[in-house]
């Protein structure tokens, strides 16, 4: 299967004696979202990471709209369209709302991306009005926000940067359902731009339910995959019994 980003037989892993992920492949299409799914410890942040180049892959290519990005360097990642939702907070908690904001669209302006800063300026301006919650926090340092209005900075940084793949860790962990609900909202709303969307989210049910595409990982491996229909079916037992959850 052909795919925006696609992971061929990658192996990874912190140490060079532990293997983390192992001969692990997989394709993240544009314009569809794809869900990752597996229990704690499996490998799922560790596999964002070394699409990031935060990690080395030790064997196996990773490319994206067919360019091999298997060494990238994580700096270059913003121009060349892919973004990373990590797990933990990617906020400067001592810089301002606004600050937070204005640097990866200073960054698109400055690198190889070209976007004007005109239009920079106006992606902020939009931005602004589609999360009008942060204009009023703007001056605010990010760290002082709360959990939900943190999260929602991370999801305006990714919309002003358009990226065309976003990397998306535990979006919804430790939020109140009415914020998780708005996170779910702005996934959907990317994912219908095109961009492509690869989604690790420990609500089994909820990935089921928005991706188009699945994978189980187990282990550092591919345990399973297909999809959402697929997963009604016999796959939706195994996963089940692996996962031990209901969904
Ligand atoms: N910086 C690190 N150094 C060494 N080992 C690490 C590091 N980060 C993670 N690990 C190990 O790698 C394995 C996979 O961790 P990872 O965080 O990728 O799992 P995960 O599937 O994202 O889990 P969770 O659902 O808890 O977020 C675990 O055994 C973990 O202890
Ligand atoms: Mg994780």
């Amino acid at each position: 299967m052909t795919g925006l980003l696609r992971m061929e037989s990658v192996t990874a892993g912190y140490a060079a004696d532990i293997d983390i992920l192992r001969k692990l492949t997989l394709s993240v299409p544009a314009g569809q979202i794809t869900g990752l799914i597996g229990l704690n410890g499996a490998g799922k942040s560790t596999l964002m990471k070394t699409i990031c180049g935060f990690l080395r892959a030790k064997a196996g290519t990773i490319t994206f709209d067919g360019a091999d990005i298997t060494a990238i360097e994580p700096h270059t990642l913003v121009s060349r369209g892919i973004w990373y939702i990590p797990q933990e907070s990617s906020l400067f908690p001592y810089l301002s709302v606004e600050h937070n904001l204005r640097l990866p669209l200073e960054t698109l302006v400055r690198g190889s991306a070209g976007l004007g800063r005109a239009a920079a300026e106006q992606r902020f301006d939009e931005v602004l009005t589609e999360f009008p919650a942060l204009r009023a926090k703007l001056k605010s340092q990010a760290g002082d926000l709360s959990g939900g209005q943190q999260k929602m900075l991370e999801f305006a940084k990714a919309h002003a940067v358009r990226p065309r793949l976003c990397l998306i860790d535990e979006p919804s962990i430790g939020l109140a359902p009415k914020i998780a609900g708005e996170v779910y909202r702005w996934i959907d709303v990317f994912s219908g731009t095109g961009m492509g969307i690869l989604l690790v989210d420990h609500n089994v049910r909820r990935v089921v339910k928005m991706a188009g595409y699945i994978y189980v990982l187990s282990l550092g491996e591919i345990s399973a995959e297909g999809r959402r229909t697929d997963f009604e079916g016999d796959l939706h037992e195994q996963v089940k019994a692996w996962l031990g959850v209901n969904f």
